[in-house]
């Protein structure tokens, strides 16, 4: 039951609250004078103080300090019969948590009460998830306690004592780029860490970028230009997407990791490798190889070591700590003070799929604290996340197979099973691929995953 502490000069005035307040099932205290006020204030530390301005001791807003002082989180309500705008201006800055003109009506009153125990329950709740999480994380850590991550965490420590490449594949957002990072910190700090997109380079550019080239080797050659193996040094350079490398260049590739050593374009000079190499990619390899598009001496040189990072959906006791990892840093980008998501939230988040995986919950968790009014993210804060979400649970609901006897489906209905079943079913396939199968255009498809609010998330 709340406790309720009246402080008021006014005997008549005081009885009058506390009938009123016992009625409604208050556990009720008064005091006539501020020391006293103070006094029974930590006897019996209330949750709330109901408090009138002009008393005979000492000022209302002083003691309103000194109640704060004593616990921060008290909710003061404070009330005169003299009041004017400054006195009510002061009283709010100083912290009351609301005011009123004498004479106070009952209901009035108990509606103020009912609001400040909601608002201190919500402080309860929110110190007590700041107890939860008092740790301090660190930029570039990998947050996760799933068996799945603690294995990869082994790999990261078994890899970072030598320089053997190393082959990181998992679905787009889940970690790749940052476990390259780790790798290479923990290998080799201070020497250069060279990223590479593969596939956001056009081939002949490609290869001028990896090994560069000499003066006048082409066209735009205007000078001598190190390419990224050169420029990494003892450090370490990660080739992102590995998959997207013409045939071509997988063997020039292939040669220089025999060799570990290589020609710029245009030039003779033999130039040493001596960085150690981390590849990427979000696709099956190993199908890519069986398909014919990725060299298998290719594959097998990168895959000395293979690092397999598990879609977040496969791992979701990562999505809470991920959160309040995410949301530190989010806090100190937006300077603000989000510390987690309501239960209804994490609800969902739980039963969420996350194509996006990571990626996508950290854009998700930065797009609603951009915006959110409280220090908890309800799920107001996620309106159009929620639209997504109901589309997934429509989706699941027309999972069942197509081939099924007895149920009658309309075209539509058909169609959309279909698509799934060939998304389902052709494994690591490309989006191009797909719409082979189904015979339609890339417009087209998107237009149909839209109908039927199927995530694919492939390109
Ligand atoms: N386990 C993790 N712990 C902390 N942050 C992560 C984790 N996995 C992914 N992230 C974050 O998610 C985003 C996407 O990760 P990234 O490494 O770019 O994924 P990928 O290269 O697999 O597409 C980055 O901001 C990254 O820091
Ligand atoms: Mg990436």
């Amino acid at each position: 039951m709340a406790k309720i502490l009246v402080i008021d000069h006014d005997p008549a005035i005081l009885k009058d609250i506390e009938v009123n307040l016992k009625d409604k099932g208050y556990d009720v205290f008064t005091a006539v004078n501020g020391t006293d006020g103070l006094n029974r204030f930590i006897e019996a530390a209330p949750d709330i103080v109901i408090l009138e301005i002009n008393l005979p001791d000492i000022h209302g807003f002083t003691l309103l300090e000194d109640l704060r002082d004593e616990d921060e989180n008290v909710k003061v309500i404070m009330m005169t019969a003299d009041h004017d705008m400054d006195t009510t201006i002061h009283a709010m800055k100083a912290g009351a948590f609301d005011y009123f003109r004498k004479p106070v009506h009952g209901d009035e009153l108990v509606v103020a009460i009912q609001k400040a125990l909601k608002a201190r329950d919500m402080e309860k709740r929110i110190d007590a998830l700041l107890m939860k999480s008092p740790r301090l994380f660190k930029a570039g850590d990998i947050i996760g306690t799933s068996r799945e991550m603690n294995e990869i965490f082994k790999t990261i420590g078994t890899v970072s004592q030598s320089k053997t490449t190393v082959l990181i594949q998992g679905e787009s957002g889940t970690g790749k780029e940052l476990i390259a990072k780790v790798i290479h910190r923990m290998t080799s700090p201070g020497e250069p860490y060279i990223g590479v997109n593969c596939s956001a380079i056009v081939e002949t550019l490609l290869e001028s970028e990896l090994f560069g080239h000499e003066k006048g080797s082409f066209t735009g050659a205007v000078s001598r230009k190190l390419g990224k193996f050169e420029l990494a040094r003892s450090g370490t350079v990660f080739l992102d997407e590995i998959s997207e490398m013409s045939l071509n260049l997988q063997a020039k590739l292939l040669r220089v990791l025999q060799e570990m050593e290589f020609e710029r374009v245009g030039g003779k000079d033999r130039v040493k490798v001596n960085a150690r190499i981390i590849t990427a990619t979000n696709k099956e390899l190993k199908s890519l190889v069986e398909e014919g598009t990725f060299r298998d001496d290719l594959f097998y040189r990168l895959n000395v070591v293979s690092i397999h990072i598990p879609p977040l959906r496969q791992r979701k006791e990562d999505i809470t700590p991920l959160i309040d990892y995410l949301l530190a840093k989010i806090n100190l980008d937006l300077n603000k003070q989000i510390i987690g998501v309501s239960d209804d939230v994490m609800d969902i988040f739980l039963r969420y799929d996350w194509p996006g995986n990571v990626r996508e919950l950290e854009n998700l968790l930065l797009s609603a604290a951009v915006g959110a009014k409280g220090q908890i993210l309800v799920k107001d804060d996620f309106q159009e996340f929620l639209g997504g979400f109901q589309k997934q649970l429509i989706a699941e609901r027309n999972q069942e197979d197509i081939s099924e006897t007895g149920i009658r489906l309309t075209l539509d209905e058909v169609e959309g099973r279909y698509i799934r079943k060939v998304i389902k079913e052709s494994g690591p396939r490309t989006k191009g691929e797909i719409c082979e199968i189904l015979g339609i255009s890339r417009p087209t498809f998107e237009r149909k995953l839209e109908k039927y609010g199927i995530t694919f998330e492939r390109e």
